[in-house]
């Protein structure tokens, strides 16, 4: 078989064959086929898209490309279960959800993914963490799961190692907002992952790949309906992904906003929205809850008590980092040299954000790579981000950024004021949680 042709093909507008498919996640594990080739059929693929038939073939070739996990011989006593975002800024919801989760008595075996495109990515956030380990041996993963009930890692060489080279490749050629490849890429860690279920934040708004909730709910229909045909049992959520998340972006500045949210010291009110209703879809897929009510009270129970920041302190324990990160996170989180206020220009309320230019700006901070491989400045983003709604007084910072130089920190702050939108009057409500989605 030639890869040409198999690009040729799709670039023509044709459907792959399932052989066709296969032949490409094999080359892409293996690196047989070259990072130009593979560019060029991602960039077909997002063109001129995938049937449901190809998107499923590729989730399934994908998934297998390595090791697939087996959580029977441990005799957990809970199911093994994950969530997933489609991505988006300033999103941490894993880190909280995570040991929240374990806390009510689920296994989350997480395997997360680095940046992509505009959007951060769990792996690098947790790299944050001094002496944190985001690829241990896949006994280590297993033993930290099975002790602490939860583990947040980054994707390992033998666990779908298609993905993993395809998500890097495309990170860096603009071929990533494209719903087949989205479902394929997701699906394929969390199939290999050996999940009894799964729940899907499906994002929509200016900060998500898909910008519409048209095409979130088209997404997250064709995420739940591929992952059932694999056998796995999916619910999603579907989350506005139209501001910022929370009040920070960037890799160490989320950690800070995480571990003060599992203290109770801030819980900002759209993200506390966000991981509540993940979590407790979570305790309804697998069965451990059966009313979402009850669901939602046993999650605020997790975090009220202290339970989930204790494992989350377990987590980073077992995992290599400082035992006392959660009471000391200030001595050990990277900080950049330069913190600058982006003033409002007038008095009013805030709008609008576009907020994939914000995660844009994080790039050129040095937060996010611009090529493959880059290494990353994990001290930059914004802090003190202001919602859509505040009312702002001329002057008055929209947001912190925290910057290598001053000469990056200006530029970052011309930016920012160009994506945001300040009004007269402020803008109507819009509700975090859009809709949730369950099979039949
Ligand atoms: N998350 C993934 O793992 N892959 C994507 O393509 C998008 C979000």
């Amino acid at each position: 078989m030639l890869f040409t042709d198999i690009i040729r093909k799709k670039r023509d507008g044709g459907e792959l064959s399932g052989a066709e498919i296969q032949f490409f996640a094999d080359g892409l594990a293996d690196g047989s086929i070259p990072a130009e080739q593979v560019s060029a059929l991602a960039m077909a693929i997002f063109l001129n898209s995938m049937s449901f038939a190809e998107s499923a073939a590729l989730t399934v070739a994908m998934a297998n490309s390595g090791e697939v996990l087996d959580w029977s011989d441990l005799d957990l006593d809970g199911p093994v279960v994950d969530k997933h975002s489609t991505g988006g800024v300033g999103d941490k919801v894993s880190f909280l959800l995570a040991p929240i989760a374990a806390a009510c008595g689920c296994y989350v075996p997480m395997i997360s993914g680095r940046g992509l495109g505009h959007t951060g990515g769990t792996t690098d956030k947790a790299e944050s963490i001094p002496g944190y380990n985001v690829a241990p041996s896949f006994d280590e993963f297993r033993r930290v799961v099975a002790k602490t009930g939860c583990a947040v890692i980054g994707q390992t060489a033998d666990l779908a190692p298609a993905d993993r080279r395809f998500y890097a490749i495309r990170d860096v050629t603009s071929t990533v907002e494209s719903m087949p490849l989205i479902t394929a890429s997701i699906l394929a860690k969390k199939i290999a992952a050996g999940l009894d279920a799964l729940v899907m934040d499906v994002k929509f708004g200016s900060g998500a790949f898909m910008t519409t909730e048209d095409k979130a709910l088209d997404m997250a229909n064709t995420i739940i309906r591929t992952a059932a045909t694999a056998g796995l049992t999916t619910h999603a959520v579907m989350t506005d992904m139209n501001e910022v998340l929370g009040t920070t972006a960037g890799n160490a500045l989320e950690l800070a906003e995480s571990v003060a949210y599992l203290r109770n010291e801030v819980r900002e009110k759209r993200l506390d929205e966000v991981v509540i209703a993940v979590t407790a879809e979570m305790l309804l897929a697998t069965g451990l809850e059966t009313e979402p009510t009850a669901a939602a009270a046993k999650v605020q129970q997790a975090i009220d008590s202290g339970g989930a920041a204790e494992k989350f302190s377990q987590m980073v324990a077992e995992l290599g980092g400082p035992s006392d990160f959660l009471d000391n996170r200030a001595s050990y989180l990277v900080t950049a040299p330069v913190v600058r206020p982006v003033p409002a220009p007038r008095d009013g309320f805030l709008e609008s954000m576009e907020t994939m230019r914000l995660g844009n700006v994080i790039i050129e901070l040095g937060g996010g790579r611009r090529v493959l491989g880059e290494s990353l400045d994990l001290s930059v983003g914004f802090s003190d981000v202001q919602a859509i709604g505040s009312k702002l007084d001329r002057g008055q910072p929209l947001a912190m950024i925290h910057a290598a130089s001053e000469a990056a920190a200006q530029q970052a702050v011309e930016t920012y004021l160009d994506a945001c939108q300040i009004a007269d009057a402020a803008p109507p409500q819009r509700a975090v949680i859009q809709r949730t989605l369950r099979p039949e």
